[in-house]
């Protein structure tokens, strides 16, 4: 069949809801975004270990302590999830793990961020996987079976992430002054860059038509921006927190939040490697890759020696 052919059935089969499969044909820039997208996320799940983990031998009781061990184990096994899915579609991890550690690719710039006292584990949990939450449920309906199936697992668990770190504001403002005043500063520090996990503008997105033509993405970055804004101002209301953002109104004639304007010079700065922590993700990481390389050869050693090569 003629390749044009096989792209308007491909084409046709999606927009129908058809579940593509690793074996399905499917064009090269589907396959490449793909890689790119899925890839990304994995390094963002495997990179976003390290903010929350600076508290794991700080956590105010073993209760706070085995709750945030759980979470952290959590994302290297999304991690790992979304690496497994990205290679159905013919990369390796040894490439994907590269390109993290050479910079030519991205994870979200949101773990650029330091987490400076426990209200950020909280404000984390909160905001960082509320956000990947409203990201994330459309994404189990995504075209390519593999992400879709791995996003139904990860969805589950981010519920009880965003929970636990709104349950640690929940407590800290209750708590002192001093608590309160933590609570905000974190909120202060981490609303804007949560904005900033949706993506810029649908106008400036390179990737979202074709991504939404193709049912990767089901909505586009400023709806699911907008619905993440709706849902977590009157939880910061609750909280008795304030929204760093002078601009935020309430529209009745939409049922919407206004809102301003990230900032997306400074979106950009992270992107480039010069957020707060860019560099010391990237050491550590590179750091755990290596002293880990002796795990991987054994691994290769005892499977060269004891596992069957898989019928042809
Ligand atoms: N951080 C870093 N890079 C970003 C970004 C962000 N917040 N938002 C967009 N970008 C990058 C894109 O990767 C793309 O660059 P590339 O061409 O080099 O890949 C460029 O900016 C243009 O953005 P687009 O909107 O056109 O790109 P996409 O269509 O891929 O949309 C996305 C960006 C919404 C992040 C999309 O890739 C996506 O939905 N990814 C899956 C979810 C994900 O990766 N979430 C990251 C956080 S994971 C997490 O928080 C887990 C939780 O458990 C903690």
């Amino acid at each position: 069949m003629e390749a044009g052919e096989l792209l308007e059935r491909f084409e046709a089969f999606v927009a129908s809801e058809g579940k593509i499969e690793s074996d399905s044909w499917m064009p090269d820039a589907y396959r490449k975004t793909l890689v790119r997208q899925i890839s990304q996320h994995a390094h963002s799940e495997i990179i976003g270990m390290q903010p929350e983990g600076n508290w794991l031998t700080r956590a105010p009781s073993l209760r706070r302590k085995a709750i945030l061990l759980a979470k952290v184990q959590d994302e290297a096994g999304h991690g790992l999830y979304l690496y497994a899915a990205a290679e159905t579609l013919g990369t390796s991890r040894d490439e994907m793990v590269d390109a993290l550690l050479d910079g030519t690719a991205k994870y979200s710039s949101i773990f650029n961020y330091p987490t400076p006292t426990w209200a950020d584990i909280g404000a984390i949990g909160w905001l960082v996987d509320g956000a990947a939450i409203m990201n994330q449920v459309p994404l189990c309906r995504c075209s390519y079976g593999p992400y879709a199936r791995a996003m139904k697992r990860v969805c589950k668990e981010e519920s009880f992430h965003q929970r636990q770190g709104f349950d640690i504001l929940v407590t800290l403002c209750r708590g002192s002054d001093a608590q309160r005043a933590m609570a905000q500063d974190a909120l202060d520090r981490w609303w804007w860059p949560s904005l900033m996990m949706f993506g810029p503008h649908d106008g400036d997105s390179p990737h979202s038509a074709t991504s939404m033509r193709w049912r990767i993405k089901r909505f586009s970055n400023d709806e699911l921006r907008q619905r993440f804004v709706d849902v977590t101002v009157p939880q910061a209301h609750f909280l008795g927190l304030r929204i760093p953002d002078d601009e935020l109104v309430y529209d009745d004639t939409t049922g919407h939040w206004k809102f301003g304007e990230p900032d997306w010079d400074e979106f950009q700065r992270v992107l480039a490697g010069d957020g707060p922590c860019n560099a010391e993700r990237i050491e550590r990481r590179t750091r755990a890759h290596v002293d880990g390389a002796w795990v991987r050869e054994a691994a290769e050693a005892y499977a060269a020696k004891h596992v069957a090569a898989p019928a042809a």
